[in-house]
């Protein structure tokens, strides 16, 4: 069996590679020439763990080819895979003109007989278009057949989840294409779920949406928590010993970002209207969660009355630990944020830095080590939960400010540990630990540091 995939993005080239691991003969397509020729040095365009390792490992074995022309890349294929961006486009709805390309490339460049596989988030309907656009484009007399196979990947695990997977949902109308891909899938010993395309389809826009509902949700409760004086990293874990509802998700904090959650909220409420569905619910996930972004700003404003020349430490900056994708980071909006109030903002990622610098004012500084961040600050903001920064944040804002002050977004200490390190601290849903209750017990053991 062959097979192909156009995009190496983090949904191509992962399930590209894995494949490959599997003993699968996989040729990824990409136009970025650059990309094409790192990836041929066994260079990884993206920072995801153990991705480049097995890059290298599955060149070596002749499992794994990439090239940037699609004469090459399709020619012997038997099943190829969609795995194109579907950016947000202006109007919220999900930009298909990758897709439709890549439908056309298959078309032009197919040499026999071809399941296409789409991976990429699409609303429904859209493998049909596929269909018909492959089939306009063809040179020679194949069957084409279409599979909606929706990724659940995360950033940062998508290594381990292709192998660890909850299901594989194969979406398919001809039982011969859906088996196909079944065999495929098999080494991974993953649970298969077969439905139809269009449910496919709308599984992935739900389970994303559903999560996405999951956060906003504790963030919200988190907000009132924050009121009645309960504490909603007890009420997340009391909820979530409830097997109906489950412990994963209920982290609150300061939102969610990525380059998935903010976009297939937004496309879903786009499907809706297309029918004239007016979807309340997603329309006030999306809101909470811009509103949620900005909570870290509106409390350090509260405490200080005002933010006019303060420095301020932002400690992590891409949406989530272990990557670097900036898309649609809290951090974006918080700097801006922080920019507009006068405030001068130092900030440290241990790996978003360089990424960072396209996204945030041009105003900020960037710094190479924590300690640096910390050392020149007024206030201390945590916006991602990397280990590093969960490490050394509290006992080094200890040792180097003159009045340490944490605004955690994502509630990485207990109050007690503040009270110990003698740190006011400030964080989401829990009372915060302030100046005069500081107990002023010294930590004996600085082992953390
Ligand atoms: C998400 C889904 O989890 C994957 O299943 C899906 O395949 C992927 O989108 C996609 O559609 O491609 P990802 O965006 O990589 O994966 O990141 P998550 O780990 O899901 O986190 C998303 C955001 O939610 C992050 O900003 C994270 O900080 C936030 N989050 C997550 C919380 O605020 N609280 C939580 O309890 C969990």
């Amino acid at each position: 069996m062959q097979i192909s995939i156009i995009g190496t993005g983090y949904v191509g080239l992962v399930t590209g590679v894995c494949l490959s691991d599997i003993g699968q003969h996989v040729t990824c397509l990409d136009i970025n020439m650059e990309k094409i020729d790192k990836l041929k040095q066994g260079i990884s365009p993206i920072y995801e763990p153990g991705l480049e390792e097995l890059i290298i490992k599955n060149q070596e074995k002749g499992n794994l080819h990439f090239t940037s022309n699609p004469i090459i890349g399709l020619k012997n294929a038997d099943v190829v895979y969609i795995a194109v961006g579907t950016p947000q486009g202006e109007d919220g709805a999900a930009d298909l003109s990758y897709i439709y390309k890549a439908a056309r490339d298959i078309g032009q460049n197919i040499t026999r007989d071809v399941v296409v596989v789409t991976k990429s988030t699409v609303p429904v309907g859209t493998n049909y278009k596929i269909r018909e656009l492959v089939l306009l484009n063809l040179q020679g007399n194949y069957r084409v057949e279409v599979v909606s196979n929706p990724e659940f990947l995360r950033e940062g695990s998508a290594v381990h989840d292709s192998f660890h997977g909850d299901r594989i949902v194969i979406g398919a109308d001809n039982p011969e294409a859906s088996q196909i891909i079944e065999e495929i899938n098999e080494p991974f010993g993953i649970p298969i779920l077969k439905t139809s395309i269009y449910s496919a389809e709308m599984i992935k826009y739900a389970a994303n949406a559903f999560l996405a509902t999951k956060i906003s949700f504790i963030n919200e409760i988190a907000n009132i928590s924050e009121k009645v004086g309960s504490d909603i990293v007890e009420i997340s874990k009391g909820i979530g010993m409830d097997s109906r509802i489950g412990p994963k998700f209920l982290k609150a904090g300061i939102g969610f970002g990525g380059s998935c959650f903010p976009k297939d909220t937004r496309a879903l409420i786009n499907i809706s209207e297309a029918i004239n569905h007016d979807f309340h619910l997603m329309k006030s996930v999306v809101q909470l969660n811009e509103e949620q972004k900005i909570k870290l700003v509106n409390k350090a404003k509260e405490r200080f009355g005002s933010l006019e020349g303060k420095h301020i430490a932002l400690l992590g900056l891409a949406f989530k630990p272990n990557t670097d994708d900036m898309r649609d980071a809290p951090s974006i909006s918080i700097s801006k944020t922080l920019v507009e109030e006068g405030a001068k903002i130092i900030a440290y990622d241990p790996i978003a830095n360089k990424n960072a610098k396209k996204y945030l004012p041009d105003c900020v500084k960037y710094v190479d080590q924590i300690e640096d961040a910390i050392k020149m600050a007024d206030i201390v903001f945590i916006l991602t939960e990397w280990e590093e920064i969960v490490e050394k944040t509290l006992y080094q804002s200890k040792l180097f400010m003159k009045k340490p002050i944490i605004f955690d977004g994502r509630n990485c200490y207990t109050p007690e540990d503040a009270r110990k390190y003698e740190v006011e601290y400030v964080s989401i849903g829990r009372k915060p630990v302030k100046p005069g209750e500081i107990q002023g017990i010294k930590p004996t053991n600085y082992s953390s540091f």
